[in-house]
């Protein structure tokens, strides 16, 4: 039996990923603050955290994932696929409150999900994999999205250290650039305005140019060629071309 772990399941990536993965007939457990209609069924578990609160996801997911590994699978990921691009605006208009609140969601949960699943998942003849759902972003600058830039920049650094620190052949971690796809978050770039967001014609042109991949399709791709197709330990894979890693 396969397992995956998928955190935001709620809609967008996450919920497309969920359904395709359970019609593979994976077991796939939903984490995040609540799940999407239409995820259900024996395969199907949620497990309820609000990922901004780092410090408590040990005690909110460890039941979860240990009841997953008691069901000794061929396989388990987990997919660090939840975000949010808010707060958005340039640097100086940030609070501390937000600042702490985007970093958590978006890099320091990955850090204590990994964590968790490392230790939960110490059985080195089961196959592993943490996939880091990342953005174009850790790479390219952009006005108005600090947080998120460094947070995705930093989550790629974390694939780049399990792959120098986990060394068994059994287990994998990779990056992930989805591509832009047509979710909420590409709804909130384009409804921002340009003191916000000085580059928000770019997000506005994915749409009307019909740039935006459908999450359903996206999914589809992800799941075969990253979840469960050979990846390279360490690499990053970049939407469209998910057959070979970006070069280093
Ligand atoms: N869409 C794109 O064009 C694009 C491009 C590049 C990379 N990505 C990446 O792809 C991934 C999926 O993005 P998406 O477009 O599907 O985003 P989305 O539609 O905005 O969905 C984000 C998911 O993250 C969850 N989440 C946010 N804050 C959370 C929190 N505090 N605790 C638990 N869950 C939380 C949301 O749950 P709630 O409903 O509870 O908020 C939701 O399920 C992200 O890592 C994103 O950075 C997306």
């Amino acid at each position: 039996m396969r397992c995956v772990i998928i955190t935001g399941v709620s809609r967008g990536l996450g919920a497309a990923l969920a359904r395709v993965l359970l019609d593979r007939e994976a077991v796939v457990l939903g984490v995040g603050r609540s799940s999407a209609a239409g995820l259900e069924g024996e395969r199907y578990r949620f497990a309820a955290c609000d990922l901004a609160d780092v410090a408590g996801i040990d005690a909110a997911l460890a039941p979860a994932f240990g009841a997953l590994s008691g069901l000794s699978p061929r396989s388990v990921c987990l997919v660090n696929n939840a975000a949010t691009v808010e707060p958005v605006g340039l640097v100086a208009m940030h609070d501390g409150a937000a600042i702490d609140r985007s970093l958590a969601v978006n890099l320091a949960a990955p850090v204590a999900l990994s964590a968790l699943f490392l230790r939960a998942f110490a059985d080195t003849a089961v196959e592993r994999r943490i996939v880091n759902v990342s953005s174009g972003a850790a790479r390219s600058a952009i006005a108005g999205e600090s947080l998120y830039c460094a947070a995705k920049a930093g989550l790629e650094m974390l694939t780049k250290v399990l792959a120098v620190e986990v060394r068994d052949a059994t287990f994998r971690a990779v990056s992930l650039r989805p591509g832009v796809i047509d979710t909420d978050m590409q709804t909130v770039m384009r409804a921002q305005d340009e003191h916000t967001l000085p580059g928000v014609a770019m997000f506005r042109d994915f749409k009307s140019s019909g740039r935006l991949a459908t999450p359903e399709d996206a999914a589809l791709r992800i799941a075969d060629r990253i979840v469960f197709g050979t990846v390279r330990h360490g690499a990053t894979y970049a939407w469209p071309d998910l057959d070979r890693p970006m070069p280093e």
